[in-house]
């Protein structure tokens, strides 16, 4: 595998010529669908495709598209336990499904009869599964069968815009020799976390390390996770050295990682003149599973939060999150009851009477 950066239309016609003698192609998604599939974006380099096998690309994937619950299914749930999309976001990133289907649709021969098509098409849909990504048997098949259609020998993949790498990860997956031309540094290192790196530091190897009585000992390490683990702790560390002075320490020793911003009033009442936080609403987390929110409550005249629901305090009767204290800049004062109407809001806001606070 090999990631390259900084090449440009000529050169990419270099490399996509050097390459012909096996046979490549190069896939840039647009909008889901191989830019060479559409006339009208044809984009940098002329793609050919072996006489034969566009006609089960352009059909497959049609098919492909069709299957909803099947090979679309990681469009569905991005972050998943083992997809790239938990290594870095990368926005314009591919589903990998479809990435899997059109590569192997592209580089295998067009089917004869009605009846192969329709096996082929099966195969293609289960391929394609999230599901099925680390099944030995049907990676195996699609594997043995691109290298059937190609004399015995693993083609050549190239992905000149490859982004955040899901046509050249799933051109691997299928035993081929891939290759990734990107040009923004960011897409660049993902390319490399995801495609160079675990092939090249990531195979367990056995190191010799002192046991607790001092005795020298074999022990299997994965290089590449022990790197991780020490540079992802320097990194930490040094963040903490400076922008830790940010986050002190609650009182119960705990570190916040994040704090919530919003703009406050003063109440307009002149018996109360307590700080308005405007807050649309309290939600923090507002899942089936997990609902937690902001509390706001009054000490003396001041307006205080704490969190409740599941996992914290529970959330008390008839607190409703959804409502907050400002809506269509009409606010209530959590503390006396007294509301602002929006001509006063904009008014104090413009004056400059509004305020900051965290919590
Ligand atoms: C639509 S994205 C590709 C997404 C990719 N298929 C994926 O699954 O993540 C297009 C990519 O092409 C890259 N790009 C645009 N022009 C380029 C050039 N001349 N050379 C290399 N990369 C380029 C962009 O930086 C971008 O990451
Ligand atoms: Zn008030």
């Amino acid at each position: 595998m090999e990631v390259r950066k900084d090449v440009y239309e000529s050169e990419v016609n270099e490399i996509v010529k050097k390459m012909w003698g096996s046979f490549a192609i190069a896939v840039w998604h647009w909008h889901d669908k191989p830019y060479f599939l559409s006339k009208k974006r044809y984009f940098v380099l002329k793609v050919q495709v072996k006489p034969g096998f566009e006609r089960i690309l352009a059909k497959l994937l049609r098919e492909v598209r069709k299957f909803k619950n099947g090979a679309y299914d990681d469009i569905k749930i991005k972050i998943r336990h083992g997809h790239i999309s938990t290594l870095h976001i990368w926005w314009a990133r591919r589903p990998l499904a479809s990435s899997r289907a059109t590569s192997f649709a592209a580089l295998i021969p067009a089917p004869e009869s009605i009846e192969e098509w329709e096996k082929k098409r099966q195969f293609i849909v289960e391929l394609s599964k999230w599901e099925n990504s680390l099944d030995r048997q049907i990676i195996e098949k699609a594997r043995e069968e691109i290298l059937k259609a190609n004399g015995g020998k693993a083609p050549k993949v190239l992905d000149c815009f490859a982004g955040g790498g899901s046509i050249p990860l799933e051109a691997l997956r299928l035993g081929c020799e891939a290759h990734a031309i990107e040009y923004n540094p960011v897409a660049v290192l993902i390319l490399k976390c995801t495609l160079e790196y675990p092939q090249k530091y990531g195979r367990p190897k056995k190191i010799k390390v002192k046991n607790e009585l001092g005795l020298e000992e074999e022990k299997e390490i994965n290089p590449l996770l022990e790197d991780v683990k020490k540079w992802g702790n320097w990194v930490l560390k040094e963040a903490k050295k400076e922008i830790g002075k940010f986050y002190p320490e609650d009182e119960d020793g705990s570190i916040p990682v994040g704090y919530i911003w919003a703009r406050t009033i003063p109440c307009q009442n002149p018996s109360c003149d307590a700080q308005i936080p405007l807050m649309r609403q309290f939600w923090l987390a507002k899942k089936n599973n997990k609902k937690i929110s902001l509390y706001p409550f009054v000490e003396g005249k001041k307006v205080k939060f704490k969190i409740v629901g599941d996992g914290y305090e529970e959330m008390p009767k008839g607190f409703d999150p959804s409502k907050g204290t400002v809506s269509r800049a009409i606010a209530t004062c959590p503390v006396c009851g007294y509301t602002v109407d929006d001509k006063t809001t904009r008014k104090l806001f413009q004056e400059g009477k509004s305020g900051p606070r965290f919590h």
